[in-house]
């Protein structure tokens, strides 16, 4: 071993995991193999992650980056480019970044090459063999997957014929997929079957990032490390939950994807689903990855299938047209690059989704989504009950709202608690008022990057935060029949100017209650 190389420092890392104990200690070296290296992701997300793990001393203490793509440049290129990237991503932090990966002794190779030409991978065996042999990667390799989601199946097929999925004894070979994991139940159970054919389950890391958000993990610790909110977290005191994941981006360049997903499968099938599961699962035994993942899955399974005869009450689709947003004028969803002018691809969904179990029978989860929305915000709402009975005159009690507990995701990460109080001086009267935590006040650090958790995650073989196959598999199972519905025409698509709440058919959703969207 290099006498200049400094020790690892597996333990500020195994800290870093969720139950505050890693499955098993970060690996000395590693080779960390990026699918799509030249691509969009790999740029804005991945690179700077490493750099600024590099810095928190969170990569494995010898750490191989290879690229592979079709585009032809070689290793020096490669090195350039990253470094190009993070001074672009944090001009700030680029020195430090840079000196960091330096100092970790990161190094950089390219494999130039389509990843349906097996050719590739006999390459990429080669590089992977002097990467072990000459910068300490160890045989240790996280294979991840950052690119076009056609080319899931087929890299993992092209690893396996080379030799390079199965787990040598003391080494680890993980494979991280991206999301989209399929379009729709049956190309999700392919894509299961076809990875199965090439990793096993425990080597699979299927990414939804919103798990890697400290405010969505925090869900965990707010629900089962208090005992004052556990009590209050069922159908006894909840009238009925909100989630909301609203933006105020258009699709941006990504048009012609989005055509193809629509925000049912971009956010409903996988992020709201997964919130969901969070806020209301049974408590796990633990916060290790197979008990958490168990208890979603069960949650999931408890969700109600669509009922047919009701798709029209239970669902409200969407698409927005021109409008104004932040004071910006912004053009319809149709006019957008990418996007077809007769486009029926919903760019706004809201729907009423119910629980079948003991803890939320009749307690509505109502969901929403949508893109061109006055603001970017994440939440989930808990709305209590009201209180039966107000002893105060007519009139004092006028502005009391039922209490909501509101768990922000993003931005702004925090918790709000909705309460009444009494106005000062006289007559007596109340009204709601907010109590709130902030954690950017009460932490004094920025939360890490999703993607930093991501990989730190993967590099340490916690799978807490990334789904299981049964997971994914349930969270099709509930939105196929809304895919089928859509594709038949059953659900009708209302407009929307960029810039308001969605369509006024969404209040509608709230028919048979008193019922109205929280406005965050
Ligand atoms: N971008 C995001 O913000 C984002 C967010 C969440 C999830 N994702 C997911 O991340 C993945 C990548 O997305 P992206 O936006 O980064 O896509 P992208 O910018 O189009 O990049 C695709 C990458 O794949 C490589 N590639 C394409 N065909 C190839 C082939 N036949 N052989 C070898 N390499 C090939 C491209 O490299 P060459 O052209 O050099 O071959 C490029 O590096 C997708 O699954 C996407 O759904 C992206």
């Amino acid at each position: 071993m290099n006498a200049e190389v400094e020790p690892p420092d597996v333990a500020s890392i195994a800290a870093e995991t969720v139950d505050g104990t890693a499955a098993e200690s970060v690996a000395i070296g590693a080779a960390l193999v990026v699918f799509g290296a030249t691509g969009d992701l790999a740029h804005r997300k991945l690179y700077p992650a490493l750099a600024s793990m590099a810095v928190k001393g969170q990569l494995p203490h010898r750490l191989v980056v290879v690229g592979v793509g079709r585009t032809q440049i070689d290793d020096d290129d490669f090195d350039a480019e990253v470094h190009n990237t993070i001074a672009k991503a944090a001009p700030d932090h680029a020195p430090e970044w840079a000196e960091a990966l330096d100092r970790r002794h990161v190094r950089f190779r390219y494999v130039a090459g389509s990843i349906d030409d097996p050719e590739t991978f006999s390459r990429l065996a080669t590089v992977l063999a002097e990467a072990d042999k000459d910068l300490g990667a160890a045989g240790n390799r996280l294979y991840y997957l950052a690119t076009i989601p056609e080319l899931f199946e087929v890299a993992a097929r092209g690893l396996a014929g080379a030799g390079l999925s199965s787990e040598e004894p003391g080494t680890f070979r993980r494979i991280v997929v991206e999301k989209p994991f399929g379009h729709d139940l049956p190309s999700a159970i392919e894509l299961n079957d076809e990875l199965h054919k090439c990793f096993a389950e425990h080597q699979i890391y299927r990414i939804d990032h919103y798990l890697a958000k400290e405010t969505v993990q925090n869900i965990l610790a707010l629900r089962f490390t208090n005992a004052i909110f556990e009590p209050l977290w069922n159908r006894r005191y909840v009238d009925h939950v909100q989630i909301t994941v609203a933006e105020d981006l258009g699709v941006e360049h990504r048009g012609t994807f989005y055509e193809k997903a629509g925000a049912l499968r971009d956010i409903v099938q996988n992020h709201v689903m997964q919130v969901l599961a969070l806020t209301a699962m049974e408590p796990p035994p633990s916060f290790a990855a197979d008990p958490v993942r168990d208890e979603k899955v069960k949650l999931l399974r408890s969700v109600r299938p669509f009922d047919p005869e009701r798709l029209k009450r239970d669902v409200v689709r969407g698409q927005y047209d021109a409008g104004e947003v932040n004071g910006v004028p912004v053009p319809g969803y149709c006019e957008e690059e990418g996007v077809a002018s007769d486009s029926t691809t919903e760019t706004y969904l809201a729907m009423r989704i119910e629980i079948d179990n003991w803890r939320w029978a009749g307690v509505p989860f109502y969901v929403r989504t949508g893109k061109r929305l006055p603001k970017r915000v994440t939440e989930v709402t808990l709305r209590y009950h009201a209180v039966p009975y107000l002893p105060l005159p007519r009139g004092a009690a006028d502005s009391v709202e039922p209490n909501e507990l509101v768990l922000r995701i993003q931005p702004d990460e925090g918790i709000m608690l909705l309460f009444a109080a009494k106005v000062p001086g006289s007559p007596f009267r109340v009204k709601t008022v907010p109590l709130t935590f902030s954690y950017k006040e009460a932490f004094d650090e920025d939360p890490p990057e999703a993607y930093e958790r991501v990989l730190l995650d993967a590099f340490l073989g916690d799978a807490t935060l990334f789904i299981r196959e049964d997971e994914v598999l349930q969270s099709w199972r509930i939105v196929q029949p809304l895919i089928d519905a859509f594709a038949r025409g059953e659900v009708p698509l209302y407009r929307y100017a960029a810039g308001t709440w969605g369509p006024e058919e969404a209040n509608e959703l709230m028919h048979d209650s008193d019922d109205t969207w929280r406005c965050p």
